[in-house]
């Protein structure tokens, strides 16, 4: 795949890397949290209802591909500064949730070192490779990735409280949920200066990732993924309609960018042709 990085005009880099060290900034002060020390580990519920460590396997295997979606982002941000340090710090946060929920997986009794050897050992023999091909489409994504994982971590935790309740369980959760809210922030504020600077091209980006999102690491990555889908609906965590309610919508908003705005083309012409 073809990837080109940006080259950003100087006052559009500057204004990146200002949200990046107010970002930075931010959550050196208020977000930082310690797996050893912060989690409640003594209150491992090993009765919680078996689905809700099933999907915590799963969206820990999904936080696994980081070195993936490390890789392979970078260089297409290489040239702004603001968007390669963001990478580096959200690298460090990403590699604490697989290891927070993996620890959970252990600590509870819900999964044992041997089992957990042989999934990352399936995670590892597949490669993630980028939704999108430039970087603007990849912003867009993780704007929206970020958010999507927000609210499953969200759901996830309300669930786990009412499925027998786990004390540790729910506050890594938080966490977890309270970091993605950050980052899906990020690159929401980082979107909107490319909104001013070239408003078609984000424009045309936001459909062609927002009119057809689908979370790619469940379905396409890992193994038994038609189980794993099933047991993310069994808890109703995530679906098209909270999609479309709680994420597309109010991006829209946020953004500023009308439903008409995002409807395509292509498809206002053929219902022209139609009628
Ligand atoms: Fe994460
Ligand atoms: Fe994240």
């Amino acid at each position: 795949m073809e990837v080109q990085a940006p080259t950003l005009p100087p006052e559009l880099e500057r204004a990146t890397w200002t949200l990046y060290r107010d970002f930075f900034d931010l959550a050196e002060k208020k977000r930082r949290w310690r797996i050893a020390d912060d989690i409640p580990w003594d209150q491992c519920n090993p009765a919680l209802k078996p689905v809700v460590a099933d999907v915590v396997e799963t969206f820990c295997a999904v936080e696994l591909y980081l070195p993936d979606y490390s890789a392979k982002i970078l260089p297409l941000v290489r040239n702004s500064k603001g968007r390669a340090w963001f990478y580096a710090n959200w690298g460090y946060e990403e590699s604490k949730h697989s290891l927070a929920l993996g620890d959970w997986l252990l600590k509870s009794g819900h999964r044992t070192e041997e089992y957990m050897a042989d999934m990352e050992k399936k995670v590892f023999e597949r490669e993630w490779n980028l939704p999108q091909d430039n970087h603007l489409g990849m912003l867009v994504y993780a704007m929206v990735q970020e958010e999507a994982t927000f609210v499953n971590y969200r759901n996830l935790r309300e669930r786990a409280k009412v499925l027998g309740g786990d004390p540790a369980l729910e506050k890594l959760l938080n966490y977890l949920a309270v970091d993605e809210k950050a980052h899906h922030r990020f690159f929401r504020d980082c979107l909107k200066l490319y909104l001013d600077h070239d408003r078609p091209a984000v424009i045309e980006q936001l459909r062609r990732v927002m009119n057809d999102f689908q979370m790619p690491a469940i379905h396409d990555l890992l193994d038994e993924s038609p189980k794993r889908v099933a047991a993310i609906r069994e808890l109703e965590l995530f679906d098209a309609d909270s999609y479309f309610r709680e994420i597309y919508l109010p991006i829209l908003t946020d953004l500023g960018v009308s439903r008409q705005e995002m409807r395509s083309p292509i498809r206002e012409k053929k219902s022209l042709r139609i009628s």
